[in-house]
């Protein structure tokens, strides 16, 4: 293989970059060229398909610096419909004219579902990539569990269920134990958990911080590193009766709470709390806007004003309790060095299945207790269920303890290997010397797309079919 392209899919993440170096190194050492194609599949609907050579003279661009955040090459959500053959073979055509032999698509869920029918044009393989960490499966048998049920009020006239579970789990056999871009999520997150708490300490006050994550809890979880009082995970759904009774016990006790809540928690019948209008994005994903501020509602409701009225800590219960996004910080900055190490692993390992003549295929971070963390490829076809859908990974529930409302036993022996050396000496290193440099005070940002344009080429003439 001679030349590949690369792009970027879906939501950023901190990683990306640093997916793309791993990339671009092992291609320098395979003498393979590799293209960057502009803002992921959009670039492909563009009949003069904007693209960037990352390793001319097979050396690394010096734009391409894995500890930035971002992709240097842009993302959008856009995707290619199965259904639309002709749009399939345009795109497939396009690349071809860009004399690209594979394509690597850094991406998540979506992406790998968007990649199946371009799989049976082209050879393509998926680098992960989504601070959700919800790209994988919990053991091996988890598709086959999908079953599909009749439901008239859904566009498609069904919707999937996961049937009970036939496995036993089991941390060394999570099939992509952890994506790029989590870590570095959690980072942020627990960090802003902390700040918030001196807040809510300060001023008696009960904070609802809301992380992102969808449908999936995995951030929610590895935010119990800033300790907060309660987690909420979108897998479980609270119970109210319970939580109020929590939530009072630690405001009598220490007069503040601190509670987190993935953006996708639900109700008892298992209504997505945060979905304040049905809206979804370019691919088809629930826009979760609202989670907290109804969870929020919720307590208002429940707790009431006197309550904080007694304690002299509020004339009411709206006073008393906020809320707070952590909102796009989670996903953009610096990735820390468990994300840059791992992706660029990860990124490498791509290039390798492409080069060794897999087709659809993923290249995956697998985890066991005896060995740690290592690269693997995994077919594609078996993350998906019977009707041939690849579903986002939710959180094992055996990773929560919905009586504490925080991680379970298992749960922190999931974290472990993750965060415990997660943070390298140079991520402070390079924190204390650049964010007060007298610089930034004097000089405009310089943005990395100004030097990624000058870069770009396009197809001409009669090849821009
Ligand atoms: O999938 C990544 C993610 O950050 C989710 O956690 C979140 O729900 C969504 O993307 C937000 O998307 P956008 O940046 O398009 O608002």
């Amino acid at each position: 293989m001679k030349r590949i392209g690369i792009l970027t899919a879906g939501g950023d993440t901190p990683a990306l970059n640093a997916t793309i170096h791993g990339v671009v190194t092992r291609a320098n050492q395979l003498k393979v060229e590799v293209i960057g194609l502009i803002k992921g599949f959009n670039c492909l609907f563009n009949p003069r398909v904007p693209h960037v050579q990352l390793n001319p003279l097979f050396q690394a661009i010096p734009e391409l610096d894995p500890t930035k955040g971002g992709t240097l090459i842009g993302s959008s959500r856009d995707f290619v419909d199965p259904e639309k053959t002709e749009d399939l073979d345009m795109v497939v055509s396009r690349l071809k004219q860009l004399g690209i032999e594979g394509l690597i698509c850094v991406g998540g869920d979506g992406t790998l579902n968007g990649l199946q029918p371009l799989a049976e044009r082209l050879p393509v393989v998926l680098a992960p990539k989504t601070i959700d960490n919800d790209l994988g499966l919990n053991y091996a048998s988890e598709p086959d569990e999908w079953v599909r049920a009749a439901d008239p009020t859904s566009r498609t006239g069904y919707r999937y269920k996961q049937s009970e579970s036939r496995a036993v789990f089991d941390l060394n056999h999570i099939i992509n134990y952890v994506t790029p871009g989590y870590a570095t999520s959690v980072f942020v997150s627990a960090g802003g958990v902390e700040r918030i708490r001196t807040t809510a300490e300060s001023h008696r006050r009960i904070a609802i911080i809301e992380v992102m994550g969808r449908h999936s809890g995995y951030i929610a979880l590895g935010s119990a590193y800033g300790q907060p009082d309660i987690i909420l995970v979108p897998e479980i759904a609270p119970d109210l009766e319970l939580l109020v009774a929590q939530v009072k016990h630690l405001y009598d006790l220490q007069k503040n709470v601190v509670i987190v809540c993935g953006e996708g928690i639900v109700d008892e019948q298992g209504r997505e709390l945060g979905a304040e209008s049905k809206s979804t994005d370019p691919a088809g994903n629930l826009i979760l806007s609202g989670a907290a501020e109804a969870l929020r509602a919720k307590l208002i409701q429940m707790i009431g004003d006197k309550y904080f009225q007694l304690y002299r800590r509020g004339d009411s219960a709206k006073e008393a309790i906020f809320t707070r996004k952590v909102g796009h910080t989670q996903r953009g900055g610096r990735p820390i060095l468990f994300d840059r190490f791992y992706a660029a692993m990860q990124g490498a390992k791509a290039v390798d299945l492409l080069v060794e003549g897999r087709n659809n295929a993923v290249s995956i971070l697998q985890y066991h207790s005896s060995r740690g963390f290592y690269v693997e490829g995994y077919d594609a076809n078996r993350f998906r269920d019977r009707w041939g859908l690849i579903h986002a990974r939710k959180m094992h529930p055996s990773l929560y303890d919905p009586k504490l409302m925080k991680p379970s036993k298992l749960g922190i022996e999931y974290l472990l290997p993750i965060f415990t050396d997660a943070i390298g000496l140079d991520d402070m290193e390079h924190m204390r010397r650049t964010l007060f440099a007298a610089g930034n005070l004097s000089q405009p940002y310089h943005s990395i797309n100004t030097d990624v344009h000058k870069r770009i080429r396009y197809l001409t003439g009669a090849l821009a079919k």
